[in-house]
């Protein structure tokens, strides 16, 4: 990174070819401003951005993304989508003001935590953001209090099948808490201007979930136009994966009820948003890993165990949180052609809970080898802690020649552009050892 006329630039490594396997392969092997050669990386492939950007408002074209700065909140990743026109749902005062210090405008800001430090409201208002959201009482009256300007979303109660809660038992209110909320901020003279909700991700019946949210949300939407109240926002939240099987399936159940509830006819100017987080962070980042140690177990289940300087605590934390499939590749064909065994992954703090994966068949690997994990900007370096002194901050960001075309189409005040590109070509070096 390095500062122009007062402004921040990314440079941004171009490469010609359809994926960035190589260009991983290359920073594994050049330190260009890591601390160590063998410490853990990221690559931000800013065309796969770029693409999912385009993507989403392809296949909403109703919904104005806001996107969720907690899921990866890399600045680069921010100002591209600053610069292709995305909003932004911040959750706290950091947030608010990352994005504030990247000059994204007020209006395109919003605060969807329904349970806000004072203090973070306080930097909300001070910044502009009026956009906030609530799900109870003792918010409304904080917000009376501190805020009596802002325009508020009422976030309502997700219907959950089986025992475990992991939405609604925090946040939202039911339809009749929602009816009486709606009536109390009138009369306190609170402006509430639309109704939210979030289903949260990988649940097994997305499409129900997003029906009966939005029958839900519509029924709030008349009970206030009776009352004289018409609202002007919906917020179907986050949730999607643009690599789930089921994406397609879930986007055409959502823009079917749409317009079934919401018909452009009836409903011209409602303001329909959204709050995307994994879609547009998960399949953007790649997680170079080094193994630092290797044990071995003749005879047992599991021979071979494999330390990395990534875990549990660092890159792989959401993985208990949001269990999935993790798809991974080598420095080269050499290494995929080693005989495979079951291995273990640990990761590097000196506790058994940091384990990675408990049983992976993998050729056998050498200390200094490196894994390289697809799809990991989801609540990876976004959850990463910083325990044992463990964990990487480094990045590289790249972009294919042919997602540069269209990322400088579709860029927006492309004069005030933040980037700057540089094209990557392998040296005879790194061309060996590609192809060793
Ligand atoms: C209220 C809200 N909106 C949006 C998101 C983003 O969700 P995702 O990253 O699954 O799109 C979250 C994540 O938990 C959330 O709590």
């Amino acid at each position: 990174m390095m500062s122009v006329n007062s402004k921040i630039v990314y440079n941004i490594q171009t490469y010609s070819g359809t994926d960035h396997d190589n260009i991983c392969r290359y920073f594994a092997t050049h330190d260009d401003g890591r601390q160590n050669p063998d410490d853990s990386f990221y690559i931000f492939d800013l065309g796969e951005l770029t693409n999912l950007y385009s993507l989403y408002n392809s296949l909403l074209p109703r919904v104005k993304p806001f996107y969720a700065v907690k899921s990866a909140a890399y600045d680069p990743l921010l100002s591209a989508l600053m610069e292709l026109g995305s909003g932004f749902y911040c959750g706290s005062q950091k947030e608010l003001n990352q994005v504030k210090k990247l000059g994204v405008k007020p209006e395109k800001v919003m605060v969807s935590n329904p349970c806000k430090q004072i203090s973070h409201l306080k930097t909300a208002k001070e910044h502009g953001v009026s956009l906030l959201v609530f799900d109870n009482e003792h918010e409304l009256r904080k917000l009376k209090n501190f805020y009596p300007t802002s325009r508020l979303l009422l976030r309502i109660f997700i219907e959950e099948d089986g025992e475990e809660k992991v939405y609604s038992s925090k946040y939202g209110a039911t339809i009749s808490e929602a009816r009486k909320l709606m009536l109390m901020a009138k009369e306190l003279d609170m402006n509430v201007v639309g109704v939210n909700f979030h289903i949260g991700v990988g649940t097994a019946d997305e499409s129900g979930r997003y029906q009966q949210s939005l029958t839900d949300a519509k029924k709030l939407f008349d009970f206030s136009e009776r009352n004289g109240v018409p609202l002007k926002v919906l917020n179907i939240g986050g949730g999607l994966r643009a690599n789930n099987s089921n994406l397609r399936q879930t986007i055409s159940s959502i823009n079917f009820t749409l317009e079934r509830l919401f018909p452009t006819s009836k409903y011209p100017d409602l303001e329909i948003i959204s709050e995307p987080g994994g879609f547009f962070s998960e399949t953007s980042f790649t997680l170079a890993t080094n193994v630092i140690g290797k044990r071995e177990f003749k005879g047992t289940e599991t021979p071979h165990h494999y330390y990395l300087n990534e875990g549990t605590f660092g890159a792989f934390l959401s993985l208990y949180a949001l269990p999935r499939e993790l798809k991974y590749f080598f420095m080269s064909e050499s290494i995929e052609k080693r005989s495979t065994a079951n291995s273990k992954l640990w990761g590097p703090v000196m506790t058994c809970i940091d384990k990675v994966i408990d049983n992976i068949i993998l050729p056998e690997l050498e200390i200094g080898d490196w894994i390289f994990w697809r799809n990991m900007g989801v609540y990876s370096f976004a959850c990463s802690t910083r325990f044992c002194g463990f964990g990487t901050k480094s990045f590289y960001n790249v972009i294919s020649n042919n997602d540069l075309l269209i990322f400088q189409q579709l860029q927006q005040k492309k004069k005030l552009s933040r980037f700057s590109f540089e094209e990557w070509t392998p040296n005879e070096e790194s061309e060996n050892v590609l192809k060793s």
